[in-house]
C-alpha cells in the first residue's frame, strides 16, 4: 500500500528556519527515517513538498486512485486554506495532520486548523518524531483497510 507524505510552506527550511522551534533536523533527513520505516513495513512511499497552496491541492487530488493514505503538514496552510480542507475532503483517504510543533503552546493564530476536522488524526509536538509516529498510524490504518478488504473479498 502507498503512503504520500506532503509538505507545505516553509518546511524545505527545517534546519535552518527558527531552530528554536523546529530544530536543527532537515526535511530530507526526516523523510530518509520515514522511508525506513516505509521498507520495515512493506509500504510505498513518495514525497512531495512544495511553498504553493494550488500545487497541494493537485498534489491531494492525485492521490484519488494512486495511493492508499496521506500525511500531511501543511504549516501555515494548516490555519487559513479551505481549498486544501475540500481537497481532502474531495478524496476520501485517511489523512493525518502532523505538526512538529505544539501549535496550541504558540500564537492564538495557530490555534485553529481548517484541516483536522476532514483528517483521521492529528499529530503535533514530538519535533520530527511527530512523523515518525504518523507513520506507526498509518500503517495501523492501512492495516485495518487491508483486513476489512480482505474479509469482504471472502464473503463475497
Ligand atoms: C507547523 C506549525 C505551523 O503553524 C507553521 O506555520 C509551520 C510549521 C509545524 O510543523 O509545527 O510552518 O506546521
Amino acid at each position: 500500500m502507498k503512503v504520500v507524505v506532503i509538505q507545505g510552506p516553509n518546511l524545505n527550511m527545517l534546519g535552518v528556519r527558527e531552530q528554536q522551534i523546529y530544530g536543527p533536523m532537515k526535511l530530507e533527513d526526516i523523510h530518509r527515517q520515514m522511508r525506513l520505516f516505509a521498507d520495515e513495513n512493506k509500504l510505498e512511499i513518495e514525497f512531495f513538498q512544495s511553498n504553493l497552496e494550488g500545487e497541494i491541492v493537485d498534489r491531494i487530488q492525485e492521490c484519488l486512485g494512486d495511493a492508499d493514505g496521506i500525511i500531511l503538514n501543511a504549516a501555515a496552510y494548516t490555519h487559513t486554506s479551505i481549498a486544501i480542507r475540500d481537497a481532502i475532503a474531495a478524496v476520501q483517504l485517511p489523512v493525518i495532520e502532523v505538526h512538529l510543533s505544539n501549535v496550541y503552546q504558540r500564537e492564538e493564530f495557530r490555534q485553529k486548523s481548517l484541516i483536522a476536522p476532514v483528517c483521521a488524526g492529528v499529530i503535533m509536538g514530538f519535533g520530527p518524531f511527530s512523523y515518525h509516529l504518523a507513520m506507526v498510524a498509518m500503517a495501523q490504518i492501512l492495516n485495518n483497510i487491508k483486513m476489512l478488504k480482505e474479509q469482504q473479498a471472502q464473503q463475497g
